[in-house]
């Protein structure tokens, strides 16, 4: 990926970053590199996820994935971590395998996924780290019976990818299930180029190595300064516009293909970065649709955002038909790929016209090779925005908080969460 923050320079947008600061910023990530490498080499959690590309078996994940390979659909069960690497792969990507993910646990619409699906040809992918994510679990068990109702054998048809231990693991041990293990020290939201993300990409027949090769090659351009290295160029302007104000990074994909990342990215930043009372909020936008709508905000509102720009040269395209009413003529003349170009340049203009800080990540295509080294990059520029940040991004505390209350409210243990909740709700 490329990454291009001239629109996010204190000469032409406020809150901008000068580019006096970001020099002196720089030794700081010149620090921050030295402690990503050390991390990296000694495989301590988290910055292990960063060593995927050359860790990631595809041909253990492709052996996995064979006794299912032909299905006409995939159900991929699993939440945040355990979902969206997933999702941004096969969204990603044309394939003749429907993909369909179960992460949120509202009944209608779990029942109505359930029922657009054809059991008989449907593939069962469930994933949790920990193998205890209520969520996860509950809605693997309403798959199940619904399998058994429709008198499918689902033990024929599950693939399961979870820890060493947890009651995920002991009900594949228990059924014979083929399964892979999510790598140790690799958080959920970092483990998109593990077999997490890449079981279901697999079963699509995406390519995993060029993912992988993808990832491999942002791996190289990792560099001791920002003004080397396109990841922490991103990771070091976010976190500098954040100190001047932009507490907001809106992340518009030019392409429909791309919507998913948006929300592995708001994901990453959010669950990484908030800590300590700091960090960034991601919000999710999608070019040229949010035009209509969000845009007149990030133009003319508060001075508080950074738009964040996904662009992708070149992919197919489609002519627009000509007509003779005059003032659609030019319309004739254009594609549509020519005119989601022209939304963007337009709309990038407008900011940077506006004085409002925005940065530019560039795709050469939507490729699986693309694909890798843009999840890597934003997961180098993460781990290197929380060592400026100074905090812990590998942990989510107010994640597993919220977790351990659920289980505690459900009867599914004794939490000290749920009891804290059972007090907040008697006080009403
Ligand atoms: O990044 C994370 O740690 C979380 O988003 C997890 O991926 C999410 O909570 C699901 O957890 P698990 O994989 O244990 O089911």
């Amino acid at each position: 990926m490329d990454v291009d923050i001239g629109n996010a320079l204190a000469s032409v947008a406020s809150p901008g970053v000068s580019r006096a600061s970001l020099e002196r910023l720089d030794e700081r990530v010149a620090d921050a590199h030295e402690r990503i490498e050390r991390g990296m080499t000694n495989r301590e959690h988290g910055y292990e996820a960063l060593n995927l590309p050359e860790r990631t078996d595809p041909d253990e994940i492709r052996a996995a994935v064979d006794p299912v390979a032909d299905a006409e659909a995939l159900l991929t069960v699993g939440i945040g971590g355990s979902s969206l690497g997933a999702a941004t792969i096969a969204n990603a990507f044309e394939s003749d395998t429907e993909t369909v993910f179960l992460d949120n646990v509202d009944p209608a619409w779990v029942s109505r996924k359930l029922a657009s699906l054809p059991l008989e040809e449907t593939a069962i992918n469930v994933v949790s780290r920990s193998g205890t994510t209520a969520e996860t679990l509950a809605n693997f068990l309403v798959v199940r019976d619904a399998f058994e109702s429709a008198g499918v054998d689902w033990t024929e048809r599950t693939i399961v990818t979870t820890g060493d231990s947890g009651p995920l693991r002991d009900l594949a041990d228990r059924h014979d299930l083929p399964s892979l293990k999510v790598p140790d020290g690799v958080p959920g939201r970092f483990s998109a180029l593990s077999a997490v993300g890449m079981v279901a990409a697999a079963v699509c027949g995406h390519d995993l190595e060029a993912l992988l090769e993808g990832a491999a090659a942002e791996r190289e351009t990792l560099a001791g300064s920002l003004f080397e290295c396109p990841a922490y160029a991103y990771g070091a302007t976010t976190y500098a516009l954040d100190g001047r104000g932009a507490g907001t990074n809106a992340v518009m994909p030019y392409a429909e293909s791309l919507e998913t990342f948006a929300e592995w990215f708001a994901q990453l930043w959010a669950e990484s970065l908030g800590k300590d009372e700091l960090g960034q909020t991601p919000v999710r936008a999608l070019g040229a649709t949010d035009q209509h709508s969000q845009l007149q905000l990030y133009r003319a509102g508060p001075r508080d955002k950074l738009v964040t720009f996904l662009t992708v040269d070149g992919g197919p395209d489609r002519s627009i038909p000509e007509t003779d009413v005059d003032d659609l003529a030019y319309l004739g003349d254009s594609t549509l790929g020519e005119l989601l170009a022209a939304e963007f340049e337009a709309t990038e203009a407008s900011l940077a016209a506006a004085d409002r800080p925005n940065v530019r990540v560039e795709l050469e295509a939507v490729d699986e090779y693309e694909l890798g080294g843009l999840l890597y990059g934003m997961e180098a520029a993460c781990v290197l925005a929380g060592e400026l940040y100074r905090v812990n991004t590998f942990e989510q505390p107010a994640v597993e908080w919220a977790k351990k209350a659920t289980r505690g409210l459900l009867g599914g243990g004794e939490f000290e969460e749920a009891e804290a909740v059972a007090e907040k709700t008697e006080l009403r």
